[in-house]
């Protein structure tokens, strides 16, 4: 039987710059989907998969995202004393048990693979998930939750994948598929942005994985891939290598590249039009907008 999951990790180092002028002083994971910031989508997401320990890798300029973490006592106190008791909980469900969450810094953008590796006294000799908070995924059962449930069958280390357009491989982590095994394929390769031409399949990497501390070894070379960064992806391809298997496991879920600003505002929509207090307004508007090109006033 595999061993419980408890550990994630979330990089969140990237300087954000395809969302400036915003990201010069809000770190890229604290802007708002709707009214949540983009990364409690990814903690809300880890904690229903069982997660109980987070551990940021950071850099520079992103204490308001350890601050967004903190207890606000006089905003809890405040709320309490207004019997603003629907905000209340709102607040509540966003505080963090004391000592659930580590921050370790990255000295420098060399990559995913640095960020995960610098994480690794952290994570020890167990297994581990680790978190892309760009990768927004909608689903009834939160995509890590589903991962890990097949992940107690199989074993191993485990990726998300989706199909992705074949001029599109440029911009992932791409699986080489051996078997199929239900809603997972077994992995014979994995490349790091291929082009189009080059790409083994169009089964793309999203950003949830899980995986053994093998793959924090193979970190340990800091040999630069794809960009001249350390990749994540290389580091997974060496255990293949080394006869560990490697799943790519096809989520259900409505997947959001919240890192490009098109993808951000699509999953605004989605995420607004779920929502009981926001769909109707929102439906009228883009209805008018749509088909008379003006909106209502
Ligand atoms: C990273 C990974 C890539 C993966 C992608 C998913 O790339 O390196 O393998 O497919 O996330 O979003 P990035 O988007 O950070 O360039």
């Amino acid at each position: 039987m595999a061993r419980k999951v408890t550990k994630a990790i979330f990089p969140v180092a990237g300087l954000g710059t395809r969302f400036l002028p915003a990201t010069k002083s809000v770190p890229k994971e604290i802007m708002t989907l709707v009214d949540r910031p983009l990364v409690q989508y990814a903690i809300d997401e880890a904690r229903a998969a069982g997660i109980t320990e987070f551990i940021f890798v950071t850099s520079r300029g992103k204490s308001a995202l350890e601050d967004y973490f903190d207890h606000n006592q006089i905003l809890e106190q405040s709320l309490k004393e207004k019997g603003k008791d629907e905000l209340l909980k709102t607040l509540n469900a966003t505080n963090m048990e004391s000592g659930a969450i580590a921050y370790i810094r990255q000295h420098k953008a060399l990559g995913l693979g640095h960020a995960v590796w610098c994480a690794r006294r952290l994570i020890g000799d167990e297994p581990f998930a680790v978190m892309l908070p760009d990768d927004v995924i909608a689903a009834e059962k939160p995509c890590l939750q589903q991962m890990i449930e097949a992940y107690e069958e199989t074993g191993g280390n485990m990726v998300a994948t989706m199909e992705v357009p074949p001029e599109k491989t440029s911009s992932y982590g791409v699986l080489d598929v051996g078997d199929n095994i239900g809603t997972a394929v077994r992995a014979r390769g994995m490349v790091e942005k291929p082009k189009p031409e080059e790409a083994p399949s169009n089964l793309a990497v999203i950003g949830r994985y899980i995986l053994r501390p093998s793959v924090l070894y193979n970190l340990n070379q800091n040999k630069l891939g794809s960009g001249g960064e350390i990749q994540l992806t290389d580091a997974i391809a060496e255990d293949i290598r080394n006869g560990v298997p490697v799943f790519g496991y096809k989520f259900d879920g409505q997947r959001f590249d919240c890192g490009s600003k098109a993808g951000f505002l699509q999953a605004t929509v989605a995420f607004a039009l779920a929502r009981d207090d926001l769909r109707e307004d929102l439906q009228e508007y883009l209805h008018d907008v749509i088909v008379t090109g003006q909106a209502a006033q």
